[in-house]
């Protein structure tokens, strides 16, 4: 059966370019292949530095992971904290990839380039080697991402075949999954960059928890250009691309199709914001019934850990059997 592993980080509100970028993506592939979720507070810590949030963070993310569909008999959904082998093989990553691979990272340059000012931890430029231990733990055949984690995934192979060829045989060579529309959610208000949790202004990013009369009003207010031709061209009109592209991603549609049923952007507007809004809201009903309980999620994080650290542990004593680590039984 087919291994998949995929993660994402408890910083900020889940919006809706994770959903239609992964979450979607997982909740659907979860009766057709054995999957593995992880919630990975390790690496939000490289910009996190309040205390007390990340817990908070990763609770809420959890109920997220549930309420929009991941069934805790089929999906394995884990804190990547309470699983002390990430951080373990973490280790052993970092001194498989070379500093001008990581140098090379293009999330790097630009979290360290919008942070200049502030901090920025070592973790933020090692991010990619617990990343790749995160994947080649599980054993995973296949990584649902969205589009912007495509050069993580790519350094996890090239890091995997690394070892293999120097230690011999030990990791799964893993792939990137991405979806066919909403593999790239952009921006409302600046269409050209990828909806991101960590921007200043978040008047262009839809979240999941976000009302109905915001989510119109966000949508209402999105940048178009100043023609009036609905087409699905990315290059010239990235708003109007932006729009369809939402609007077939939670359609089950395509962009070009689409385009076809509109001849007004304010139409296309409203029908956008009609869908996300009738989309979320059951998804938002489940987040709130299973946050009010909140000893039954934590029930449902420890059987997700309990299984994640059976596979995990394996994994990690081949690889320091691989490497010949001095056995410590
Ligand atoms: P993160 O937490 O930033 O995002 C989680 C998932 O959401 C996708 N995504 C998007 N998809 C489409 N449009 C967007 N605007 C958009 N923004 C985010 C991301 O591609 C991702 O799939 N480094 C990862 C977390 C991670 C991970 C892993 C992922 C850690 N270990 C192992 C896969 C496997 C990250 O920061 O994702």
């Amino acid at each position: 059966m087919t291994r998949v592993l995929s993660c994402i980080q408890p910083t900020g509100e889940v919006h809706l370019g994770n959903y239609l970028g992964a979450l979607r993506t997982w909740v659907a592939g979860q009766h057709k292949a054995d999957v593995f979720h992880g919630i990975v507070d390790l690496h939000a810590l490289t910009v996190t530095e309040k205390p007390g949030l990340i817990g908070t963070n990763t609770l809420q993310l959890a109920a997220m992971l549930f309420a929009v569909g991941l069934d805790p008999d089929v999906a394995t959904v884990f804190v990547q904290s309470h699983i002390a082998e990430h951080s373990q093989l973490g280790w052993i990553m970092e001194c498989t990839v070379s500093f001008g691979e990581l140098s090379r990272m293009t999330q790097f340059k630009d979290k360290s380039a919008k942070r200049e000012a502030e901090f920025v931890s070592a973790g933020l430029f090692t991010y990619p080697a617990l990343q790749a231990a995160d994947i080649l733990l599980y054993d995973a055949n296949e990584v649902p991402v969205g589009d912007d984690q495509r050069q993580h995934i790519e350094i996890t192979r090239d890091i995997a075949i690394r070892f293999n060829h120097r230690f011999g045989e030990t990791f799964v060579i893993p792939k990137a999954v991405t979806p066919a529309s909403g593999a790239r959610v952009m921006d409302l208000q600046s269409p050209t960059s990828k909806m991101s949790k960590s921007g200043d202004d978040d008047s262009g990013v839809i979240y999941m928890l976000d009302e109905p009369s915001k989510i119109e009003k966000k949508f209402k207010r999105a940048v178009t250009d100043s023609d009036s031709e609905v087409v699905f061209d990315r290059e010239r009109k990235p708003g109007v691309a932006n729009l369809l592209e939402i609007l077939a991603a939670t359609t089950n549609s395509t962009p070009q199709k689409t385009a076809e049923s509109y001849t007004r952007y304010g139409d296309l507007k409203s029908a956008s914001a009609d869908a996300v809004i009738a989309m979320l809201a059951p998804i938002q009903k489940r987040y709130n019934e299973l946050l009010g309980d909140k000893a039954e999620l934590m029930r449902l994080i420890h059987k997700g850990n309990d299984r994640a650290q059976v596979v995990a542990s394996a994994t990690l004593a081949r690889a320091q059997k691989s490497i010949g680590f001095l056995s410590s039984k």
